[in-house]
């Protein structure tokens, strides 16, 4: 019954499609567990480029169910806009699962994200727009749409009723909107049922039916550790737990059957939005890190910050995801350079701190302490095992395992499924 969780090591964007893709055709269920169309995955299929935004990167091996777990948060819309992308492509999207306790992002929780981003001015988050925080407040809130609450039109009415009851409050007297109608927003939803009625199942029976007959079922975690609602960078965070944990609560699978934590570890830092990044460069090094790995959301477009790499935030990854691999991804980026730094601990107010500190205040004033190891100049593209690697390639590669805490089985060299060196195997 192997269960593996997969996961981003630092502020999202490490690469979490590409390996889930990867691993896809050697499992029987890739499943989302949290998060929602904030995520951008983008897979490289032979030449073919694909972008998921909801949707597990399973979708797109053919012997893989793809699950969408009670943890994530569903907005129908771009559900369908994304499997009518798929299906114009050929993609076969008809084993897809959804919980019918995964919550809808519902058109007034978009409004909502957009018009508090814009009250917070220059203190806002730079959330992705896609009404993710609101949605998992209403969660929280007990104010919540189910998908399974589409299936009965006078408990949906309820509760939307409740869901406005004091957000038109809000919007009308705090945000100065127009009050939101529940019948309009009933009749929406409601346009959605049936075609998502084929999807919606009891994913927790069907995942654990499916561990005890020994499939494989793999996590896939949107966003990364950095942005753990409870872990991360509060308040600069998404609001869900993309940490390992999540992964059971995300999907009704308990602790005791996950056999394996990956972390998503891109070779520097990327990170979009605001927030706390100490190593983040904003110099030519910087733009080359941005240009070289395209660093360029999928979702929202915006340009990512760029910069080191950082160990102690990878150390951090691993104790509270307890991993057991890292899957170190585009490592081919920093080809070219003649040394390359790595943040191995931090400067916080003229002491060396080794750990990332759990005070806010702290992390802000960190300034990384770099040891700078040789860089390497030859192509790494096609390189197919670690042998293939230049010496201070390997090198490098070592000594961030070394000092991030966990073994690193597989290494990216390009975007491409077969772009990929695996040292020891997941499976
Ligand atoms: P995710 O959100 O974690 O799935 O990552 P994104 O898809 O947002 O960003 C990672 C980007 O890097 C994508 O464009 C991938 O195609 C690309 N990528 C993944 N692994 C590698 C790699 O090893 N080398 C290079 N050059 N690109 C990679
Ligand atoms: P993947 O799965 C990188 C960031 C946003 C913002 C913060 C909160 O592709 O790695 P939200 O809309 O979630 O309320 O925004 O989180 N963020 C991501 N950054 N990769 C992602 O997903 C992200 N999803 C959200 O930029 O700073
Ligand atoms: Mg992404």
């Amino acid at each position: 019954m192997p269960a593996l969780v997969l996961l981003g090591a630092q502020w999202g964007d490490e690469g979490k499609g590409k390996a889930t893709d990867l691993l896809g055709g050697s499992v029987d269920y890739v499943v989302r567990y949290q998060g929602g169309n904030n995520a951008g995955h983008t897979v490289v299929v032979g030449d073919q480029k694909y972008a998921l935004h909801l949707l597990p990167s399973g979708i797109l091996s053919p012997g893989c169910t793809p699950v969408i777990g009670n943890g994530v948060v569903v907005d129908p819309s771009v559900l369908f806009s994304e499997l009518n992308g798929l299906n114009e492509r050929g993609v076969d999207t008809s084993k897809l699962l959804i919980s019918g306790n995964a919550h809808i992002i519902t058109p007034y929780n978009v409004t909502v994200d957009k018009v508090t981003e814009r009250f917070l001015g220059k203190r806002k988050i730079g959330t992705t727009g896609r009404g993710i925080g609101p949605t998992y407040a209403d969660k929280i809130n007990r104010v919540g749409i189910r998908v399974q609450d589409l299936y009965d039109e006078s408990i949906l009415t309820q509760k939307v009723e409740a869901a406005l009851d004091g957000k038109n409050q809000l919007l009308t007297k705090v945000f100065n909107r127009r009050a939101i109608e529940v019948e309009q927003v009933v009749e929406e939803l409601l346009t959605y049922a049936e075609r998502l009625r084929p999807y919606v199942a009891d994913t927790v029976l069907v995942l654990n039916q499916a561990l005890e007959a020994d499939k494989v079922v793999l996590f896939e975690g949107g966003q990364g550790t950095l942005l753990d609602i409870d872990h991360g960078t509060y308040p600069f965070v998404t609001s869900s737990n993309p940490t390992a944990g999540g992964a059971c609560t995300g999907s009704g699978v308990g602790p005791t059957k996950i056999s394996r934590v990956i972390g998503i570890l891109k070779a520097y830092t990327t990170r979009v939005g605001a927030g706390p990044f100490p190593t983040e460069l904003f110099d030519d090094d910087g733009d080359a890190l941005r240009r070289i790995g395209g660093e360029r959301g999928v979702t929202t477009g915006r340009d990512r910050r760029c910069g080191w790499f950082d160990a102690v935030i990878a150390r951090y990854a691993t104790r509270v995801n307890g991993l057991t691999d890292f899957f170190l991804t585009k490592l081919d980026v920093l080809t070219g350079w003649e040394e390359i730094p790595v943040c191995v601990a931090y400067e916080i107010d003229g002491r060396r701190v080794e750990e990332l500190p759990y005070s806010q205040t702290d992390f802000h004033h960190a300034k990384p302490i770099y040891e700078t190891l040789p860089g390497w100049s030859e192509d790494i593209t096609k390189a197919k095992t670690f042998a293939d690697l230049p010496k201070n390639a390997q090198a490098y590669v070592r000594a961030l395992e070394e000092m991030s805490g966990a073994p690193i089985s597989a290494i990216g060299v390009g975007p491409g499924r077969d772009e990929t060196i695996e040292i020891n195997s997941f499976i």
